[in-house]
């Protein structure tokens, strides 16, 4: 409101030189996402694309006549949400990063919701109606601001285990759901079409909005709850475009789009990766049935168990190994010890590689980001279709805590809930060693015929552990 359009201050087109400083801002944070599409240069990215930010609101500030207690309160808010983003960012466990996100994202919606909320009433307040590009931008930001911030919450209830991580469903939940969004429906276009419509109406549609989110995610199974972050950060980038529409703001519209385009990319990347669509996805309630699965689990076949010294000389005698990580690396934090191995192969002569699945850990990057923390080179990482032709030529593999990823049934077996989902191909390699510690499923709650074939071997036990008794065997050898 306080932007005095076209207004000349001691001789400076003001808007101008405002409008000049988003452009800078939205060019930091085009040069920042750019920069995250590789390990070498995301942190560097990230830094970049937060200076664009602080740009923008720093920017912001000036631009809008606030008063001096409104500054007080801006300021305080600032310090209050910066601190304790920091405090968050630096003591979160690498395992609980996707609910940390979660939490994110819900802000994020939540805080869109509320400007648009604001703007709706201050404008109500005003009488005289409101244009209707102005309240359909309000309207529509405040469905899916709401429905974000309730759909987080739950997601990261579900990842924390608050609740069960189980696709919650019960009967005519998809009707119930459908007859809500009606609801939300007809009200928005009662509250846009009316001339000063019941205050109320507008709190019936906050009310509906929370209610749809907490609906759209309680049967999403924990398994596909990263998918669903992304989706619900795809949507907190839309409600802040939304926001921005409302308030005529272009930064916020820069910004909100480029989340919301980015989110729904790493949705599709990931929906891909698990050879699933986005609709079963949502209301496919993914892995209700899939424990049972396990639990039918073959319990007449045997694994073979191995030494770690065995496992050492054959590692330590092999030409090529590849390693295998997976969620079970993240849980035990053992990739320090992991690249300690594969540097002491080296030192023997033997080609080392990593396999990256893409859906490996439970977010996207995850393998990436715990081995770029153990400063592994990223040449020596390989994505999925750059190493699944060198498995029959890999003299032994070494999966440390992986599992859906490396599951033939995933390609052998048509009745199989992964069946299609493309997996790293482990099984054709010479030998296999995989480091768990027992023969629980992994996400998917599914039984491995891989642990059971006559050229795996498995080691139980703590990752980190295994891999420091395979160190010492591997330097005794
Ligand atoms: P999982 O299939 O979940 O298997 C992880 C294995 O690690 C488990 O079998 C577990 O066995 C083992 N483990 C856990 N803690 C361990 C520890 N401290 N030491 C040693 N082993 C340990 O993992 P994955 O192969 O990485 O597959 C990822 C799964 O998550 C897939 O189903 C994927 O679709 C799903 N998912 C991932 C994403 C993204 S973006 N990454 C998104 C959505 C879904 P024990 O309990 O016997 O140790």
């Amino acid at each position: 409101e306080g932007t005095k359009q076209g207004t000349m201050m001691n001789g400076i087109d003001f808007p101008l030189v405002i409008d000049s400083f988003y452009l800078v801002a939205a060019v930091l944070l085009f040069l920042g996402l750019k920069r995250l599409s590789s390990p070498a240069t995301a942190r560097n990215g990230n830094a970049i694309a937060a200076l664009g930010i602080l740009l923008a609101v720093v920017v912001t500030l000036l631009d809008r006549s606030i008063e001096r207690e409104g500054f007080y309160v801006i300021v305080a808010g600032i310090v209050v949400g910066a601190g304790v983003g920091a405090v968050l960012a630096r003591s979160i466990q690498m395992t609980a990063m996707p609910q940390l996100v979660a939490v994110f994202n819900g802000f994020g919606g939540a805080g869109s919701a509320v400007v648009a909320s604001a703007e709706y009433l201050r404008l109500a307040d005003g009488g005289g109606g409101i244009p209707i590009d102005v309240s359909v931008t309000i309207m529509l930001g405040t469905l899916v601001g709401l429905v974000t911030f309730s759909g987080s919450i739950v997601a990261f209830t579900k990842l924390q285990e608050l609740i069960d991580g189980k696709p919650i469903t019960f009967p005519l939940q998809k009707t119930i759901s459908a007859v809500i969004f009606a609801g939300i429906a007809a009200l928005i276009v009662y509250l846009i079409a009316v001339d000063d419509p019941a205050a109320t109406a507008y709190y019936g549609l906050v009310f509906l909005c929370l209610l749809l989110g907490v609906l759209m995610v309680i049967p999403i199974g924990g398994a596909d709850m990263p998918v669903v972050i992304s989706l619900l950060n795809s949507y907190s980038g839309i409600a802040a475009a939304m926001a921005g529409f409302a308030l005529g703001n272009t930064m916020l519209i820069i910004a909100g789009s480029l989340v919301g385009a980015a989110g729904l990319i790493l949705t599709q990347i990931m929906t891909k990766a698990m050879n699933r669509s986005l609709v079963n996805v949502l209301f496919g309630a993914f892995g209700a049935q899939a424990s049972s699965a396990a639990a039918g689990g073959e319990q007449d076949k045997a694994v073979r168990e191995a030494t770690p010294d065995d496992a050492a000389v054959a590692m330590a005698y092999s030409g090529t190994v590849v390693l295998v990580p997976g969620y079970g690396l993240a849980v035990a934090r053992a990739q320090h010890q992991l690249k300690e191995l594969s540097e002491l192969l080296e030192e023997r002569g033997v080609d080392v590689r990593y396999a990256i699945h893409p859906v490996a850990g439970r977010m996207p990057g995850h393998m990436n980001v715990l081995l770029a923390e153990a400063d592994v080179p990223y040449d020596k990482l390989f994505d999925l279709d750059d190493i699944n032709d060198r498995f029959p030529n890999t003299d032994f593999v070494l999966v440390v805590g992986a599992n859906d990823v490396v599951n033939p049934a995933a390609r052998d077996e048509q009745g199989s809930p992964i069946y299609g989902m493309p997996i790293l191909e482990v099984d054709k390699s010479g030998q296999v060693l995989v480091l768990k510690r027992s023969m629980n499923p992994g996400f998917a709650g599914l039984d491995n015929e891989l642990f059971y074939k006559d050229n795996t071997m498995m080691l139980f036990g703590d990752a980190q552990e295994s891999l420091t008794r395979l160190i010492g065997a591997v330097k005794d050898v």
